[in-house]
């Protein structure tokens, strides 16, 4: 099978491109390299240095012919979206527009497209929350995933090609950069690893769905080798519990064996107070369940940032 990663440089993308490659598939890559790095790219799969707004992503479709896209480039900061939301938007609702049309024009069969499960609903009124509840995301991300979205279930209805559309919780895992503003779990690894302080948002009882990277490569693949009677759907992808920053910061300086204190600065703006996702239909179609506890994700995370 020849697939097509979009993001492949990224943090989830990178691992999606390994799993890939280690099933024996013929792995391409479209990344533009504005947060990834070629160091997170498995030496097996190609890198098309192509941004996913062009007309050069259709001209790569026709010239490789993949059976299967994975959509997995974006502006992937809430905090970007809320300082820039028309480039927020430009990236993740027109991109993937972009790669949804020229996907279905040139034939690719399924086409997987990651969205956002953590800012979609913005905050449920009830927890775990289903795929059928509201969308009212709090942050120019989470309406421009879900325009992304849109986009996808469009192309999906016009055209003979099987969409899959993933609503993540909020993934963690190595190659996160600690550096980012993205991942709680990166920044405070890497700030109580290298004996730095760190700031907790809010009163940090903020609770959120945290699944690791592993388990979202497991789930990429499976889809690919599932039936397309099955695949053609929504899904939310996450761990069914809900885990407070302050639990995190706990369970790192336990793991890393720090002294540091926390600091608690102001909440973040756009953030969810408390959110985790109801992933039962994915278990009854598709038999996918995470296999990674939080702490073993955790483990593996500390033991990645002190071994690059
Ligand atoms: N990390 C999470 O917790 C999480 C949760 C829900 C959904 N997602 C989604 O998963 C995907 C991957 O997220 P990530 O955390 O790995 O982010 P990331 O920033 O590490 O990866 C995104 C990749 O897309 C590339 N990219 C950005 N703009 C591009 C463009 N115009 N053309 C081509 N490539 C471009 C970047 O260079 C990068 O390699 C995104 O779609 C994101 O919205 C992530």
């Amino acid at each position: 099978m020849r697939v097509l990663v979009t993001g492949g440089a990224g943090f989830v993308g990178s691992h999606i491109v390994d799993r890939y490659v280690d099933m024996g598939y013929d792995v391409h890559i479209v990344d533009n390299l504005t947060s990834g790095k070629t160091s997170h790219i498995n030496n097996k799969a190609t890198l098309h240095e192509i941004d996913i707004c062009s007309d050069s992503f259709g001209k790569l479709l026709t010239e490789i012919k993949p059976d299967a896209v994975n959509h997995h480039a974006a502006q992937a900061s809430v905090k970007i979206s809320v300082l820039d939301p028309k480039h927020d938007l430009l990236i993740n609702g027109s991109g993937t527009a972009n790669v949804a049309l020229l996907s279905a024009m040139h034939g690719v069969k399924h086409l997987i497209y990651a969205s956002s499960g953590g800012t979609l609903y913005g905050q449920p009124l009830k927890n775990p929350v289903h795929e059928n509840a509201e969308i009212k995301p709090l942050s120019p991300y989470g309406v421009s995933k879900f325009a992304g979205e849109e986009y996808v279930k469009f192309v999906a209805r016009s055209s003979e090609m099987n969409t899959t559309i993933f609503r993540y919780g909020n993934v963690f895992g190595p190659r996160q950069d600690p550096s980012g503003e993205a991942g709680v779990i990166a920044i405070f690894a890497g700030n109580l690893l290298t004996g730095k302080p760190c700031i907790i948002d809010g009163d940090g009882e903020q609770v959120k769905d945290y699944i690791y990277v592993s388990d979202i490569a497991d789930i990429n693949t499976l889809v690919l080798e599932e039936d397309s009677s099955k695949t053609n759907e929504t899904f939310n992808i996450g761990t069914g519990t809900g885990t407070s920053v302050n639990t995190i910061y706990r369970t790192l300086r336990e793991q890393i064996g720090s002294d540091i204190t926390p600091s608690y600065g102001p909440p973040r703006i756009g953030d969810v107070r408390r959110i985790f996702l109801d992933c039962s239909f994915v278990k009854r179609q598709l038999g996918w369940q995470v296999k990674k506890t939080f702490s073993e994700g955790i483990e593996n995370t500390i033991a990645a940032l002190k071994n690059p």
